[in-house]
């Protein structure tokens, strides 16, 4: 353990005093307490996370993107292929899950919410249908990785355990928790959300290789001979785990990642829109698109940024081992954080207050020669939902559900 002068003499070195302001009034535990908390602080993270906001770095241009009806001409080689691959028990699934929700307001694990109506249909119940779709197809279990965040690893872990795993063998899925990262506040002075404790958060997406192998599970995953994970967020209905045909197409481009990407339904959606950034596979994340870029045309009048990201890749794994050495971008999101008010009381604030900070999935993509965009049909499986109403909302989901599941009934 450092001493408190090295430490003092570091926060004041970092600009974060204001860590200690409350020290005074803790007790010895509490006292400990935030020196952990403090010993863990990455000030680069934040130093790079504080850079003036701009237009995405490097030059943007347009992504070749394998469209439909190119898929449709060679869509029964691709299936063979991507087939055979998946019997040969040589892919799994990494399910996100540690996400935080607020956008729902809904205060569980997102997958823990009910799409039902009339019975109980939840998130994770459904994306277990999914893949247990796949597994009826090619008679070969895939394991599934859940990544959870500190926050909600226990209950996702206890619900998975309540419902006995949806029927699925309990041995083929595993969870793992991602990391987290300090909020700031507008200027980049880190938060307190208690005297003795840091305003901390999920780090975003971008970390689940770097969790799934800290926690000794790509040890696991080389061993039973897996070679490709399919990635992919919670809040999707129609999310397509282990798609053959998306495997296949990325084999015989001979790519070691793909992204499912769709047909934007205006410049506005929020998704993050493929591109090539220096001529590198990429995605600038719809909240950083500017309004330029999203409405900017090709020489034949199309949008140049019209496909996006539906949040389901695969990556090859022995690449993605490679590549994880690399330091991911960090993005900060403004944000309503809960944090000390000056009586040194937790208070939520009704206006974003300061900033959380993620890495995200897609910016690995950069260090791949050739990433595989696929398009797909957003009817079939695109129906995520992110707010309670309106568009990708549970409205949206159920109706896109009753499309494709009709099997399933009432809902
Ligand atoms: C996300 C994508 C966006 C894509 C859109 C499609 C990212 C960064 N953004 O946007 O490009 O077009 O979905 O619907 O990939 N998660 C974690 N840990 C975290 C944060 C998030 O596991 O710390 C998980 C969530 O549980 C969820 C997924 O990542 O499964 C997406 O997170 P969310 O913040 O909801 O992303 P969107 O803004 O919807």
């Amino acid at each position: 353990m450092e001493t408190m002068e090295k430490i003092q003499e570091q926060l004041r070195a970092n600009g974060q005093e204001q860590l200690l302001q409350w020290y005074g009034d803790l007790t010895e535990e509490q006292k400990q307490h935030l020196m952990e908390d403090i010993a863990k602080i990455d000030y680069s993270v934040i130093r790079e996370a504080m850079k003036p906001a701009g237009a995405p770095a490097g030059v943007i241009s347009q992504a070749p993107v394998m469209t439909r009806p190119m898929i449709l001409k060679n869509q029964e080689e691709y299936r063979t292929k991507g087939l055979a691959a998946l019997k040969r028990g040589e892919v799994a699934a990494v399910l996100l899950a540690g996400g935080q929700g607020s956008r729902l307001g809904f205060d569980h694990p997102k997958g823990c919410l009910n799409v039902g109506l009339t019975r109980e249909l939840y998130l994770f119940q459904i994306l277990l249908a999914n893949l247990q779709d796949t597994v009826n197809l090619t008679g070969t279990y895939m394991h599934m990785y859940i990544m959870t965040s500190e926050l909600n690893y226990q209950e996702t872990v206890d619900f998975f355990e309540e419902h006995a795993y949806f029927g699925y063998p309990q041995s083929y899925i595993h969870f793992f928790v991602q990391d987290m990262a300090p909020s700031l506040d507008h200027e980049g002075r880190i938060l307190l959300e208690r005297k003795d404790h840091i305003s901390m958060t999920p780090n975003g997406n971008g970390g689940w290789f770097s969790s799934l192998r800290r926690q000794g599970l790509l040890e696991q995953i080389k061993q039973n001979g897996i070679q490709w994970l399919n990635v992919f967020s919670v809040d999707n209905v129609l999310q397509r785990i282990g798609d053959p045909v998306f495997l296949g197409a990325v084999l015989s481009e001979q790519a070691l990642a793909g992204a499912k990407v769709i047909a934007k339904v205006n410049p506005e959606e929020k998704v993050g829109a493929i591109c090539l950034r220096d001529g590198r596979p990429s995605v600038v994340e719809y909240s950083e698109l500017t309004e330029e870029m999203r409405n900017e045309r090709d020489a034949s009048g199309a949008y140049k940024y019209y496909y996006g990201v539906t949040l389901n890749y695969l990556f090859n794994v022995e690449a993605t081992e490679q590549r994880a050495m690399h330091r991911m971008p960090v993005h900060r999101a403004n944000k309503k954080i809960a944090c000390l008010n000056a009586q040194g009381e937790t208070m939520l604030p009704a206006e974003p207050n300061g900033y959380k900070l993620e890495t995200f999935i897609f910016d690995i993509l950069e260090f791949f020669d050739k990433v595989t965009a696929f398009e797909v049909e957003r009817e079939k499986e695109f129906a995520p939902i992110k707010n309670r109403t309106g568009a990708d909302s549970l409205d949206t989901a159920r109706e896109l559900l009753r499309k494709n599941r009709p099997e399933w009934g009432e809902l």
